[in-house]
């Protein structure tokens, strides 16, 4: 597999705050888009009196943000918008107030309060006079920063105000690689993953359509999920209506026939696949090119031919990835079911959930059971998203180790 880049359109908050190293900062948010990723930098008020923002603007083509209340900033990309948009927010250079601030959860500004309203990976990029990095109160709000965030540097050396010691800002490519490092390494990192979702719709004429009511929902959080935790993902959507999540590859299909083929072509190499599709069982055995009419009795002449079980052929075909996990959407007895389809389709798991009245389809929330073959392992319910991550993490720890 070649490696490409994490950040390959990911979305990054650059955080500049107002120290003499913001001037590294510009060829950071260069590296950044150099390696595909959507920069998006907001500046405190004192970072502007090192570097304009027009500097920042030019570089990214994109806006500079700098205050929390600025009703055109909020009328565009809200503050919470942008703090659920962030794939990782990197302050660099990062003040000893602001690691203060953010070590302590204050938001009095656009850049923390983004901070604490977001749940994405976070980063900083300490720079300091060496005595103000050394001090007890700095190195405290550090040791609490570790827990949430990946701390890049500072390096030592002859600092701008004369002094030598800790406290330099990394060098961009150096700051950039070091998070490269560290972010690739997710627990599917290295994995190729393809995830089939949504319904297919089963065209009867040229107006009619066989359907059913899934969303897409589902696969779609499965693919940004397994994308965020490092896998190479290609989804392959039937029809709905949902943007592609950031990083991920998608197919459009409409039919079952379709998205066999699809899988068919995508399967070399691949270590996971997860069908959450919710697949036509039938199709009409003939698609009528005019449309068909009540009165001749035409709709009630339709007869269906079962379509291609996508999973199962994944499941017996030569190059079989390592785990091939079903779903399961079931009224009643979800769990014998769902053991039943495992053993059917010769799947090594599937996630089961219940569907009666309707529940879940379109949800946002989902409630789901891993279903081994002689286990079951209930997942606390939660934002599809959420949930997403759980299964992707548990089904991490069945892949074959890597070297
Ligand atoms: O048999 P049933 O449709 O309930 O099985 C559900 C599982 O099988 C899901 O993982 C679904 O994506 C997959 N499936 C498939 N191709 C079909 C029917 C179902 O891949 N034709």
């Amino acid at each position: 597999m070649t490696q490409t880049s994490w950040f390959q359109n990911k979305h990054i908050v650059l955080g500049v705050t107002g120290g003499i190293a913001c001037y590294k900062a510009c060829e950071l948010a260069r590296e950044l888009g150099r390696r595909g990723a959507i920069v998006q930098v907001v500046m405190t008020e004192s970072a502007t009196a090192f570097v304009s923002a027009l500097t920042f603007q030019a570089l990214t083509g994109r806006e500079v943000k700098i205050s929390m209340l600025d009703p055109k900033a909020e009328a565009g990309m809200g503050h919470i918008e942008l703090a659920r948009w962030a794939d990782l927010i990197l302050v660099a250079p990062c003040t000893a107030n602001t690691m203060a601030q953010l070590a302590q959860g204050r938001a009095p500004d656009l850049l923390t309060t983004l901070w604490a309203a977001s749940a994405c990976e976070k980063a900083i990029a300490p720079a300091m006079n060496q005595q103000m990095w050394k001090h007890p109160e700095t190195q405290e709000n550090l040791d609490r920063l570790v827990r949430s965030a990946h701390i890049i540097g500072p390096d030592s050396g002859i600092q701008a105000c004369g002094d030598i010691g800790s406290g330099r800002m990394s060098e961009a490519l150096d700051i950039v690689e070091a998070l490269e490092t560290s972010l690739n390494r997710g627990p599917l990192s290295g994995t190729q993953v393809v995830i089939t979702a949504g319904p297919t719709h089963e065209p009867i004429d040229p107006v009619r359509y066989l359907a059913n009511r899934s969303s897409g929902k589902m696969g779609f959080a499965l693919a940004e999920a397994a994308n965020r935790l490092g896998a190479t993902v290609t989804l392959i959507a039937g029809p709905v209506h949902l943007d592609t999540p950031t990083g991920v590859k998608r197919i459009d299909v409409e039919t079952a026939a379709e998205m066999h083929t699809a899988v068919q072509a995508s399967l070399d190499g691949i270590d996971l696949f997860i069908g959450a599709a919710a697949v036509c069982d039938m199709r009409p055995s003939s698609v009528s090119n005019q449309k068909l009419k009540k009165s001749k009795n035409d709709l009630s002449q339709i007869t269906l031919v079962e379509n291609p079980d996508i999973i199962q052929s994944v499941a017996i075909s030569s190059n079989r990835p390592a785990l091939v996990i079903g779903f399961a959407a079931e009224t009643e007895s979800v769990l014998e079911n769902a053991k039943r389809k495992l053993t059917d389709k010769s799947l090594d798991a599937v996630i089961a959930n219940c569907v009666a009245d309707g529940e879940i389809f379109g949800q946002d929330t989902t409630e789901v059971t891993i279903v081994y073959k002689d286990s079951a392992q209930p997942l606390a319910a939660g934002p599809k998203s959420e949930v997403s991550k759980d299964i992707l993490t548990t089904l991490s720890t069945l892949l074959p180790k890597r070297i």
